[in-house]
């Protein structure tokens, strides 16, 4: 797997709104192929270990307990170029400013409550998906 792959989260919002369904369906007919899929639920400590990243922001603290207030689907998702079209399928952070069709202008709330999470670049989408997975829960 060399840059192929991107991971995402399906947000404890989404999950809770019914959307886990919608949002495959998206995923799948852009072309992406669930090469790792679990629905889980993240604990404090690993929400906040796995965006400790944003560890300095003021945002960190309701971000750790949105992203372990409720279950969560964790895949990676392969694709030629998997990391740039993701993010450009799920739209922007801020649903405010997500294009039309996007993942986030159809189903997220705010900038917090975001539905969906993509990995920013190759190297993250490597890390996080060996946060979540065993190389043999992944299927390429
Ligand atoms: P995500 O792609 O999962 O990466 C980091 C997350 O932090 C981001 O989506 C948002 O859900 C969250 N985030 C970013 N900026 C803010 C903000 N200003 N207020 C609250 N949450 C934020």
């Amino acid at each position: 797997m060399a840059n192929n792959i991107t991971f995402t989260m399906i947000k404890p919002d989404a999950v809770k709104a019914g959307n886990i369904g919608n949002i495959l369906a998206m995923i799948n007919n852009a072309g992406f192929k669930i090469v790792a899929m679990k629905f889980t639920k993240l604990s404090a400590e690993k929400a906040g270990e796995f965006y400790e990243v944003h560890k300095e922001r003021p945002f960190y603290g309701e971000l750790v307990e949105f992203m372990s207030s409720g279950p969560i689907v964790a895949a990676v998702l392969q694709k030629d170029n998997a990391v740039e079209d993701f993010r450009k399928l799920i739209g922007a952070t801020n649903p405010a400013e997500a294009a039309e069709g996007t993942i986030r202008a159809l189903y997220a709330s705010s900038i917090g409550e975001n539905a969906v999470h993509g990995a920013d670049s190759n190297e993250n989408a490597k890390r996080e998906a060996s946060f979540h997975f065993a190389g043999t829960e992944m299927f390429s």
